[in-house]
């Protein structure tokens, strides 16, 4: 028989830190919650408000892990999207940041759907535009026009200069919102909407959706199913007004758990209802629109003028 010498399971340094503080026994007499606290952040769970970046890279990381051989090519495609900074893993070589997966995402939502080549694409509220540069660097579109605020529409001109080649940057306009009127009679085959129609006011919503029914063939849009109230999220942390006016903006304004697939489906209904820009559109597609639990997306496509 081996007899091991007690002081070989004696606790390391680092244990003993834990069970003085963090693990001691006064502070696990009640363990009603201790699975969302301190106790267990020491044991089998990363603390989630310490470690937003281990959080966030995890989830790249396996989103990552499951694209899939045409995924892959379309973000190969994608050059200098690493530009900015971005936060990213690395994953077969490749530098991988969350806004480019999900760029690959929408366009293989939408080239199941339509075929680019030569189109003429229309996109309001583009932010920096990965959207773009993704669309631009898999398809030979013909002319991208992009709608936006002020201060997003620096930002874009300046993001895709730096990142697209001259003879691609020549294939786009940027437009301020409030010059709609620029755009002349172009009509466009396809225009795109993504994580932007629930930030503005509902009647801003309401004109930009009657511009698309009266110009646009098919419609793209990739948004919120309703809005939130769960302080553990984010501990509202830009304060109670900045939560009053995101719970106002949009035309979806139910409150619901956005963690829970039920809901979140069934708001979807309501989702496609909103989003369709007239009486004459037809809902080609729609789904869940991962990673984030509560987006959904749909194509529509013209069929008539009723
Ligand atoms: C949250 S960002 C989303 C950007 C981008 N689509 C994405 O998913 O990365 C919202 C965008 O909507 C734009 N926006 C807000 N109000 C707008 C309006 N009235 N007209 C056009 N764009 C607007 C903002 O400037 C910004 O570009």
């Amino acid at each position: 028989m081996i007899i091991m010498k007690k002081r070989k399971f004696e606790q390391s340094d680092f244990w003993k830190q834990i069970n003085e503080s963090q693990l001691s026994f006064n502070k696990i007499d009640n363990i009603d919650d201790f699975k969302s606290s301190d106790i267990n952040y020491k044991i089998a769970l990363f603390n989630p408000k310490t470690n937003g970046i281990r959080y966030l890279k995890t989830l790249i990381f396996n989103i990552a892990s499951g694209l899939n051989k045409n995924e892959w090519t379309l973000l190969q495609n994608i050059a200098k999207r690493n530009f900015g900074k971005p936060i990213t893993i690395t994953y077969n070589n490749q530098q991988i940041c969350l806004d480019y997966v999900q760029a690959i995402f929408e366009l293989t939502f939408l080239l199941k759907n339509l075929q680019l080549g030569d189109a003429s694409i229309l996109e309001i509220g583009a932010g920096y535009d990965r959207t773009c540069h993704a669309i631009i660097s898999n398809c030979d579109i013909k002319s991208y026009y992009i709608i936006d605020l002020a201060n997003c529409l620096q930002l874009s001109r300046r993001y895709l200069k730096k990142v697209l080649p001259e003879k691609d940057y020549g294939k786009i306009s940027f437009i301020r919102e409030s010059n709609l009127s620029e755009l002349g009679g172009i009509r466009f085959d396809l225009c795109i909407n993504i994580d932007s129609f629930d930030e503005m006011n509902h009647d801003v919503v309401e004109v930009y959706l009657s511009f698309i029914n009266q110009r646009c063939n098919f419609f793209y849009v990739k948004n919120p199913v309703g809005k939130y109230f769960d302080k553990s999220l984010d501990d509202h942390s830009q304060g109670n007004q900045v939560v009053e006016l995101a719970l106002s903006q949009g035309v979806l304004k139910d409150v619901i758990d956005i963690h829970n697939n039920v809901e979140v489906e069934k708001q979807a209904e309501k989702f496609l209802k909103a989003y369709s820009p007239g009486k004459g559109w037809q809902c080609l597609s729609n789904s869940w629109a991962k990673p984030w639990s509560y987006y959904w997306q749909a194509i529509y496509e013209k069929k008539g003028d009723q």
